[in-house]
């Protein structure tokens, strides 16, 4: 990946994991932006989806991470833009699948369900793989 540029958000339910991967990707070198939320405090998760969405349409970063409980709220409201493909990832062959074939450019990890250790795994392997091309370029491009 040549941007180290990576968004993160997530709602209370992924409070705890954000910070924990926050300081990963400190550790890793990249340059996370924190989009929130904050606190343990309760929130609605498509905020904080629609937040990443402008970002990634901006350009301020090419890839972000989005947790929730489950993941699966806030990858369902970030696929509402267009310009957000978000893969809900539960293990490392997930994350390399969806970057691989479907150029995700945001991965939705579950707080509730995966360890802070299984989640670095999974933003490693989606940070560091590269999209195939070919024939899935154009079966992404009939997505858009
Ligand atoms: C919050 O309790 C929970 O519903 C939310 O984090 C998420 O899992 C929704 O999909």
């Amino acid at each position: 990946m040549q941007n180290k540029i990576v968004a993160i958000a997530s709602d209370h339910a992924g409070f705890s994991l954000k910070q924990s991967l926050i300081e990963y990707l400190h550790d890793s070198g990249y340059i996370p932006i924190d989009l929130g939320t904050n606190s343990e405090e309760s929130v609605d998760y498509p905020v904080y989806a629609l937040e990443m969405a402008q970002v990634i349409e901006s350009r301020e970063a090419e890839l972000g991470i989005l947790i929730c409980g489950t993941g699966i709220g806030i990858s369902i409201a970030a696929n509402r833009n267009i310009c957000v493909r978000a893969a809900l990832c539960r293990d490392d062959e997930d994350a390399d699948m969806a970057r691989k074939h479907n150029d995700a450019n945001v991965v939705a990890l579950a707080g509730r369900r995966v360890t802070p250790s299984q989640a670095k795994s999974i933003v490693s392997v989606f940070l560091n793989t590269d999209f195939e091309g070919g024939r899935h370029a154009r079966r992404v491009e009939q997505i858009s």
